[in-house]
């Protein structure tokens, strides 16, 4: 969906919000009546429908503008593009006029974002795909600048998405990094991808214990976006764990169940690539680092075993007592990486522990941090006007005291409850920087489709990030 010209189309969908709008005044009188009698009896969807062609009138409330509001102007979008899917439309032309931009653009996004479909195991791709492939918008305040946006994004969501459906038999770590350098080269970003060489020259002891049950090679993948004229001097880096599948290796995950949805264990690693992608395409004006450390997590005839000790990339060892726990391993090497670039904040994104799923179920991602309190709130803030929510919790010292082995520096399992904050102060011990943890183990992957939001990968994180970096870097205050 990329075009903006007028054209034919079968489905019309008309916002409006008065009668003396040159949208309603074109209508026939029996429709504008029949729109009428429906506001007054507190309506504010009809549906005309002739043959082959689908005529929506919605009425736009601009003065209620909130979260929630827009995000049902999204789902109300979702609608459209299934009825055109379903009826192989290839377009759909929405008009508006005097309606708020901010309730265009959550309708044209929740339209975007809900055009995806993973297809690409069936034989019969072809015949799946879907039909709608242009959205043109006539709307006096959704400007094109502001659509070509909205392309860049949801194109970064659906990348995103599509790496957390890739199943580990083709995303293997190597892939994942391939993956990264050919998005990068489509939105406009640098990537290096670092080998298991040279992983054991940095002494990435987390990364390579965790990757030791398995046959395929890690990768450490660096991405960067580097305007000449950012608006930041330090940058951003963003972290995201890449554990493309995670069985628990020697502590197993028992199947059915637990394991069945673990190619999402990369969801951390989606959020950035396509964060990075969403940043680059739109040509924002601040540098940003992306770092993924990728491995599977398997129990091979070499797999690391519990009581094994591990030593991360800054000399600090690890008592490994359950080799599920394996996210935290490998962010451990990639938060002490992201050190030398003097980072001005650090964000890491994880699907790392059931406890934040049992915590806040999967309405919202857990966020913990150390970042000062104004960068907390506008995550917060970007999280809950894109709906991608976030709820914050504390890093108690408590936390930390449950770490401490017998044997090493830290174990990587803390006690029975709260274990997203013993995580989260696994990770903490990491950070020489102002830092802010996402665990999205609750909102990477849907069970069951979601409004926009079809069944497997989310893309969570990309929209959010992007939100929160216009947010932060791109506003003048
Ligand atoms: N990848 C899992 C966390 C997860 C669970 C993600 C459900 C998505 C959905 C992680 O590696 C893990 O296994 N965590 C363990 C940690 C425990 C052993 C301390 C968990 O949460 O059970
Ligand atoms: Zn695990
Ligand atoms: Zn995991």
């Amino acid at each position: 969906m990329a075009k903006q010209n007028k054209s034919e189309s079968n489905i019309i969908v008309v916002l409006w919000n008065n009668e003396k709008s040159n949208v309603f005044k074109s209508l026939s009188k029996p429709i504008q009546e029949h729109l009428l009698a429906e506001r007054k009896s507190k309506r504010d969807a009809v549906l005309i429908q002739g043959l082959g062609k689908w005529e929506y009138f919605y009425f736009a409330d601009n003065g209620d503008l909130s979260a929630r509001t827009l995000e049902k102007w999204r789902g109300k979008g979702n609608e459209i593009q299934s009825v055109a899917n379903a009826n192989k439309q290839g377009a759909v032309l929405v008009k508006g006029e005097g309606v708020d931009e901010k309730i265009s653009y959550a309708f044209a996004e929740g339209m975007a974002l809900g055009n995806y479909k993973f297809n690409k195991y069936y034989t019969n791709a072809k015949e799946r795909a879907l039909s709608l492939e242009q959205m043109y918008i006539q709307d006096t305040h959704l400007t094109e600048a502001k659509q070509r946006e909205l392309y860049g994004v949801v194109n970064a969501n659906h990348a995103a998405r599509t790496l957390v459906n890739e199943p580990v038999s083709f995303l293997t770590a190597e892939q994942l990094s391939k993956e990264a350098v050919r998005l990068g080269k489509e939105a406009g970003f640098t990537v290096k991808v670092l080998h298991k060489k040279q992983i054991e020259s940095l002494k990435m002891g987390g990364l390579l214990g965790v990757n030791k049950g398995s046959i395929d090679p890690p990768t450490f993948t660096i991405m960067e976006y580097k305007p000449a004229k950012a608006s930041n001097k330090k940058p951003l880096v963003l972290v995201g764990k890449g554990v493309v599948f995670d069985t628990g290796g020697l502590s197993l995950k028992p199947t059915p169940g637990s394991m069945d949805e673990m190619k999402c264990d990369m969801g951390g690693a989606a959020a950035v690539i396509g964060t990075l992608y969403a940043v680059a395409a739109n040509k924002l004006p601040v540098h940003v680092i992306g770092l993924v450390p990728a491995t599977d997590n398997r129990p091979g005839m070499n797999a690391i075993v519990p009581q094994d000790v591990l030593t991360i990339s800054d000399g600090t060892t690890i008592e490994v007592m359950n080799t599920d726990a394996e996210g935290r391993l490998i962010l451990a090497d990639a938060l002490v990486y992201a050190q030398k670039y003097n980072p001005d904040l650090v964000i890491d994104l994880a699907t790392l522990t059931g406890a934040a799923i049992r915590a806040i179920g999967t309405y919202a991602s857990a966020v913990m941090g150390t970042a000062p309190e104004s960068d907390m709130r506008l995550l917060q803030k970007a999280g809950e006007h894109v709906w991608e929510r976030t709820l914050e919790f504390p890093l108690w010292p408590e936390f930390g005291d449950e770490l401490k082995s017998d044997v090493a520096d830290m174990k990587n399992l803390g006690g029975g409850n709260g274990g997203h904050i013993s995580a989260g102060k696994f990770l903490e011990h990491f950070t020489k920087y102002p830092w802010i943890h996402i665990d999205i183990a609750g909102t990477a992957w849907n069970g069951a489709p979601q409004s926009y939001r079809p069944k497997g990968g989310t893309g969570v994180g990309v929209r959010m990030l992007y939100q929160f970096i216009k947010d932060k870097y791109c506003t003048k205050k």
